[in-house]
């Protein structure tokens, strides 16, 4: 079964009450449900995990290597400021693919730059929970096209 580790960042874990009218009305746990059912039905192992902290994110990302063959990370407000998570998606070479639920390119100026992306695959941005789904599905390609 293909492994992927699915990161978000700060802040996700308020979802729900956290400006639905740009993040929408589920909570990340009745997001993490779509994730897991969406995998679930792709075959996908998925594992979950959320952090507010730059330490634990790049600490999950190192672990990675022992346990994913992809990462689906949304690094949320560090997507526009972490050099420590660009570097460690780097260091492990893992194919990541960057997820937002809004689409980061169409509000402030300063959300349209990601630090994060240049070490993914790609981005999806703007599909709300479903950007994750993509995102899987995405996934499964990689590691298929990789094993061709
Ligand atoms: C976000 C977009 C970021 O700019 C913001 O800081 C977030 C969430 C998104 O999923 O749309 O926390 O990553």
């Amino acid at each position: 079964m293909i492994r992927v580790l699915v990161i978000h960042g700060p802040n996700l874990d308020l979802l729900g009450m956290r400006e639905p009218s740009i993040y929408g009305d589920h909570d990340l746990d009745a997001i993490n449900a779509l994730i897991e059912k969406e995998a679930a039905e792709l075959g996908v192992d998925v594992t979950i995990m959320q952090s507010n902290r730059e330490g634990d994110i790049v600490e999950a990302i190192h672990d990675a290597l022992n346990s994913a063959q992809v990462i689906v990370i949304n690094p949320a407000g560090y997507t526009h400021t972490s050099v420590v998570i660009y570097d460690a998606l780097q260091a492990v070479r893992l194919p990541a693919i960057e997820v937002h639920l809004s689409n980061i390119h169409a509000r402030e100026e300063f959300r349209a730059k990601s630090v994060t992306a240049r070490a993914c695959v790609g981005q999806i941005s703007g599909f709300g929970p479903q950007s994750y789904l993509l995102a899987l599905r995405a996934a499964k390609a990689l590691v298929e096209r990789s094993a061709q």
